[in-house]
């Protein structure tokens, strides 16, 4: 079984997603982490995140790299956006991602492209989002327990880059999946969120159920 779930930035989809792999007891990968990885690597290599091949380059980033704290930094974020406009850092993080989503049992996968590119044929697919001044909030509080001193105007002024630079690129853009289903985190606790994130995953997995025993 795989679950897709997609998002904009500090929808709540990465908490959701870990609740519904243990629920399900299936394996979970934030992708976004890798494209974290990729644009810390940038820096680290002092190359240039806007250029394709720079970028490319630092695509081959050592394992380790996945548990460094400086990937949950918002320049993080900022810089992971720009990496993953580059079509061929998105083709170099593919297979990975197929592999892990199509590994045997299943797995939950969740980013912004896993319903529309990475597993297109999911078994289950949500688009969770929430409004920018929400997702800001809960990502400053994030940040601060992790002690950045960033103010919350800029947190929000960089979600809203992130979201423009997301949806706007021609390379796999944050869009739904015309299958998924909508969960807005908005006015949800992390606990109200998750029993709904169930009900529409059961939901899609019943209509799926239903569909393969009337073709048979
Ligand atoms: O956790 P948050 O939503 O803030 O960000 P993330 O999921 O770690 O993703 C960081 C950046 O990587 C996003 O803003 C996207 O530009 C990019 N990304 C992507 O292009 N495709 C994915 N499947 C996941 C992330
Ligand atoms: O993965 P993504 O960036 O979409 O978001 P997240 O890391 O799952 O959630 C961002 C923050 O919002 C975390 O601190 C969550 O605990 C919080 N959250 C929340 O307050 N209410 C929800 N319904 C979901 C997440």
């Amino acid at each position: 079984m795989i679950i897709a779930v997609d998002g904009p930035a500090a929808s709540g989809k990465g908490t959701i997603a870990r609740a519904l792999a243990k629920h399900y007891r299936l394996p979970h990968l934030d992708t976004g982490l890798l494209y974290r990885a990729v644009a810390e690597n940038v820096r680290r290599m002092e190359l240039d995140p806007t250029i394709e091949a720079d970028a490319v380059a630092a695509s081959n980033f050592p394992d380790d790299m996945l548990d460094d704290a400086a990937l949950r930094s918002d320049d993080a974020g900022q810089r992971a956006s720009i990496v993953s406009e580059h079509p061929l850092v998105r083709a170099a993080l593919l297979q990975r991602q197929r592999k892990f989503a199509n590994q045997p049992g299943g797995a939950v996968l969740d980013g912004r492209d896993i319903g529309t590119v990475i597993a297109p044929d999911a078994d289950a697919k949500l688009f969770v989002k929430a409004t920018p001044q929400i997702r800001a909030r809960r990502r400053h509080g994030e940040l601060r327990e992790r002690g950045s001193t960033i103010s919350l105007d800029k947190v929000l002024a960089d979600i809203r880059a992130r979201d423009l630079r997301d949806t706007g690129r021609n390379a796999a853009p944050l869009v739904m999946a015309a299958d998924a289903g909508i969960l807005d985190t908005s006015f949800l606790s992390i606990e109200a969120a998750v029993i709904r994130a169930i009900e529409l995953v059961e939901r899609q997995l019943a209509l799926k159920a239903a569909a393969a025993r009337g073709a048979s």
